[in-house]
């Protein structure tokens, strides 16, 4: 069976990443015969610079389309002057919105070897593995009314709101309960009942599911600044995070930065599984474009690289090939092999071409000593 991903690279030092990942897929198929067919396209400002917008129909259409979509990062400096409408930011929005990719899982991971990396001590954060689990596709990212008014006085109002639905809170909660219960069993919910109404709401409908369908697992429910404190004094209390698009933006910021570097982490956002058992879903580093250090070649890949891993495990069923890819992740940093942004003491600098190569060679030194231990 071959299964088509749309790839797409977008802006800043997306290409560069994109390539590494590339490659990954490439040996996957080689190696594994995975049958992956990778599909080349545009968002965000190239696509604006190509087709005069950031996502065009024919490109959602594909997406629709296709197992899977892999994306880099969109954006920068060039773009920041136009429209909110046509931003290569829109770009994304519009293929989370319309694929109805509600669910963004945002793991934030600590590898032993870049225990040092994290802002924080190393005992606070030595094997923290939170999942966090971010509404996409509503709140106050999407909410009506928005826009920027003149008032009569001469002054100018802005205007977003803050909207969800029962269904909307179900969904996305019914998402953190199955993956906690194949985690640590523990969910957390996080948003501001104390001065929202719709963060009460958010609060008494997870409870209410939780009560329906999931009393096997933990959940505590958390106000969300209270979260983005605890998440620095005692991260490992965590195990699955389930919060709104706003607070998750946030909140996973935050949690990345535990493991030290943005460079490190994948994400995957779903949507629900459809009438033929497939569901759409893009996967994504959670860094962005970084424009400063796009075209220098010294990016980190890992992130993309992860995000494969990511896409292999939800959308493949791959399990073995996404076990064998982190692993390989995890060796090459247990030998010292780091991008700009992990460098440190003792280790080996290389460029994001060369951490791409050190992947492969690692892929198949582990496939060799599997065939090995077989033999
Ligand atoms: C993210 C980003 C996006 C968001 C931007 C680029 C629109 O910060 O994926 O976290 O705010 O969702
Ligand atoms: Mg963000």
């Amino acid at each position: 069976m071959t299964r088509r991903i749309v790839m797409l690279p977008g802006d800043g030092l997306g290409p560069e990443v994109m390539a590494e990942a590339m490659k990954v897929i490439d040996w996957f198929n080689g190696h594994f015969s995975a049958n992956l067919e990778m599909a080349p396209d545009d968002i965000g400002g190239c696509s604006i610079d190509r087709h005069g917008v950031p996502l065009s129909e024919t490109t959602l259409q594909r997406c629709r389309s296709a197992d899977a979509v892999l994306l880099a990062a969109v954006g920068g400096p060039k773009w920041d002057k136009v429209d909110y409408a046509v931003r290569p930011e829109a770009g994304l929005l519009k293929l989370r919105k319309e694929l109805d990719l509600f669910a963004n899982l945002r793991p934030a991971k600590v590898f032993d070897a870049l225990v040092d990396a994290s802002s924080l001590k190393p005992h606070i954060v030595r094997g923290l593995d939170i999942m966090i689990v971010r509404e996409l596709t509503s709140g106050v990212y999407f909410g009506e009314p928005r826009g920027i008014e003149k008032l009569a006085n001469g002054e100018r109002r802005g205007v977003n709101t803050q909207v969800y639905t029962t269904r909307e809170i179900h969904r996305v909660a019914r998402v953190a309960f199955e993956l906690a219960r194949k985690r640590k069993n523990r969910v957390t919910s996080c948003e501001k009942a104390n001065v929202m109404e719709s963060g009460k709401l958010w609060r008494e409908e997870v409870s209410a599911l939780h009560q329906a369908e999931y009393k096997d697992v933990e959940l505590s429910h958390m106000y969300a600044d209270n979260c983005a404190m605890q998440l620095l004094r005692n991260p490992s209390q965590f195990d699955v995070i389930v919060t709104d698009n706003l607070f998750g933006d946030i909140l996973s910021d935050e949690a990345a930065m535990l493991t030290g570097s943005l460079g490190m982490l994948p994400s995957a956002s779903l949507g629900g599984i459809k009438a033929d058992g497939r569901r759409a879903a893009l996967y994504e580093p959670i860094h962005g474009s970084a424009p400063d250090i796009a075209g220098k070649g010294i990016a980190n890949p890992l992130a993309m690289i992860l995000s494969v891993a990511m896409m292999f495990r939800y959308s493949f069923d791959m399990m073995k090939e996404a076990e064998l890819l982190e692993k390989a992740v995890e060796n090459v940093l247990g030998k010292g092999l780091r991008t700009a942004d992990i460098m440190s003491d003792g280790c080996q600098k290389l460029s994001t071409l060369d951490m791409g190569h050190a992947i492969i060679l690692e892929l198949s030194a582990l496939k060799q000593s599997k065939m090995a231990v077989r033999a």
